[in-house]
């Protein structure tokens, strides 16, 4: 089974996946973190982030590897770039404000949806992003769209930071994270929006335990219906012979 969430930043996409993958036993696979990657590999290598043959080159080049965590420091997984630990460094403001920029170039987004369909293949799995009911996967068998409004969504980022022990304010949070959503929902390559076929979930003002077990019974609810139609075929089948 693959399972797709797609939705805009901070609206829970990754509390739910990693959730669900958890009692499932199934891969969770974030696909924010092979963007942040490019953005950061560019950063550190002095490359234009408006130069999109030198991005989609470095697309190509770069090696990102997710692993199960290697410490034990509140990290849902690790993440290699070219074989250095870049976990913490993907979550700084400098790749929040800039990680738009790679993600609307064509061929660097070829080249992610690539690697996520490699990783896809592999087995079951519970995929997060923009795109995946769209694009990455759209013949997912479950795609939740998860949304919140803008103000709750920022707020739920300048908390996590506070946590982390980082300095935060919440008005420019809220100020990038419109101007994320803007440049996410408004490119012409992959856009965010709901695929047509994925049931949208509003998480605002809801707990992420309420919506995991909103999903769980959406789930329970399609093998349920699954399993039904897969007897009728086989009684249809009894039926012919
Ligand atoms: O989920 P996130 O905040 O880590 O994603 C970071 C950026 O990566 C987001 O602003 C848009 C981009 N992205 C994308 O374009 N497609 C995906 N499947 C995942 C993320």
């Amino acid at each position: 089974m693959k399972i797709a969430i797609d939705g805009p930043a901070a609206s829970g996409k990754s509390t739910l996946g990693e959730a669900l993958a958890r009692q499932l036993n199934y891969l969770y696979f974030d696909t924010g973190v092979m963007y942040r990657a490019i953005t950061l590999a560019a950063i550190q290598r002095q490359i234009d982030l408006h130069d999109e043959i030198a991005l989609t080159a470095l697309a190509q080049q770069a090696t990102i590897e997710v692993t199960p965590p290697s410490v034990n420091d509140g990290r849902q997984y690790t993440v290699w770039l070219d074989g250095v630990d870049v976990t913490w460094l993907l979550r700084e403001p400098r790749i929040d404000v800039n990680v738009s920029i790679p993600s609307t170039y064509p061929g660097v987004r070829e080249e992610m949806v690539r690697q996520q369909r490699w990783i896809a293949d592999k087995g079951n799995v519970v995929m997060v992003g923009r795109d995946i009911g769209t694009v990455v996967l759209p013949d997912a068998d479950l795609k939740i769209y998860l949304d919140a409004t803008v103000e709750e969504r920022a707020m739920r980022r300048h908390q996590e930071s506070l946590r982390r022990g980082e300095i935060s304010d919440y008005l420019s949070v809220l100020s990038a994270m419109r101007q994320r959503d803007l440049l996410d929902s408004s490119r012409e390559s992959s856009p965010l929006q709901p695929a047509l076929d994925a049931v949208i979930i509003d998480s605002t003002g809801r707990t992420s335990a309420s919506i995991i077990a909103e999903v769980n019974q959406i789930i329970i609810n399609r093998r349920a219906y699954v399993g039904m139609a897969a007897s009728d075929s086989a009684d249809d089948g009894d039926k012919t012979s």
